[in-house]
Parts: C-alpha cells; sequence; structure tokens
C-alpha cells in the first residue's frame, strides 16, 4: 500500500462516523461552518459586537453605545422570521449574513466588516439569546 491509501481511508472513514452524527456537510470544505453560530459563545460575542463596531449602526440590547438607526434595532432578533428580509433565520444564515451582507443583497448599506467566522459564530450566539 502507498502512503496516500490510509490517508484517503482515514478521510473517507471520517467522513462516514462524520455523517452519521453530523448529517451537515460533515465531508465538504465547509464542514467548519455545520453547526454554525451554535459553537459560538455569547459573552465572547458581546464584546466582539463592540470591537467590530456593530453598535456604530446598529442598536443592541446589552452592547452600550449611542441611540443610532442606520441599520435596524437588533433586539428580538432571535424572533424574526427573515434576515434583512432576505435570509430565513438561522444561525447558519447570520454568521453567512455578518461576515459578508453583500454577498447575499449586493445594495445593502451595510458593510463587510471582515469579520471572522470564530467571532461571527460567537456573535451569533450572542444575537439569538437576546429576547
Ligand atoms: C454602516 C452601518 C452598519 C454596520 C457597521 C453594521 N450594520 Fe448590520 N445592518 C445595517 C443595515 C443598513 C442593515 C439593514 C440591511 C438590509 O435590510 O439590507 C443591517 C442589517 C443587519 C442585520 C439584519 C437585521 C434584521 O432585522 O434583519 C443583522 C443581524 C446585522 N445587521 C448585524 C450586524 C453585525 C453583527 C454587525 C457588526 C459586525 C453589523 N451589523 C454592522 C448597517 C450596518
Amino acid at each position: 500500500m502507498n502512503a496516500f491509501a490510509p490517508r484517503a481511508f482515514r478521510y473517507a472513514l471520517r467522513c462516514v462516523l462524520l455523517t452519521a452524527v453530523i448529517p451537515v456537510a460533515a465531508c465538504g470544505d465547509r464542514g467548519a461552518d455545520a453547526s454554525g453560530g451554535m459553537q459560538g459563545n455569547p459573552e465572547r460575542g458581546r464584546l466582539a459586537l463592540t470591537q467590530y463596531a456593530c453598535h456604530a449602526c446598529h442598536k443592541i440590547p446589552g452592547v452600550t453605545g449611542s441611540d443610532v438607526f442606520v441599520g435596524p434595532p437588533l433586539k428580538g432578533i432571535a424572533g424574526r422570521k427573515f434576515i434583512a428580509g432576505r435570509l430565513p433565520n438561522t444561525a447558519d444564515n447570520l454568521v453567512r449574513w455578518i461576515r459578508d451582507p453583500k454577498q447575499v443583497d449586493p445594495l445593502t448599506a451595510m458593510p463587510m466588516l471582515g469579520v471572522t467566522e470564530a467571532d461571527a459564530n460567537d456573535m451569533t450566539a450572542y444575537l439569538l439569546s437576546m429576547d
């Protein structure tokens, strides 16, 4: 057997095993995205919302800032059916929106802020944990 074969076998095995446990995208190259914001840490997310200055445009409960209304207030976002009226509101889609809103809607006024996947997961965990 050459050196490649065991690795390919392990990869295939991992796919089979992961697919059994996590049915979403376990074998894809976006496997890390599979559980979206639910992996995130809400307390880190609250800080990240400040660090990326999301509160410069959004009023966010628990994140101090001035009263601004460039973007919609994010209070109650967990209960909304759609993100920006475009994407069904799921953790994965929130991460996607936060990382690259213009990929979802080229005309949106929300800029791409270079949010990392880990930070977007944390923000999503916070946003979805608010009332
Ligand atoms: C320059 C202002 C601006 C900044 C900075 C900004 N946003 Fe937005 N955001 C907007 C606007 C405007 C919308 C409405 C988008 C639309 O409907 O096209 C929006 C929409 C949203 C929505 C969907 C809200 C809803 O009710 O559907 C979320 C969630 C959101 N932003 C999160 C964030 C996060 C997290 C950050 C920081 C990483 C951030 N935004 C930074 C302007 C901004």
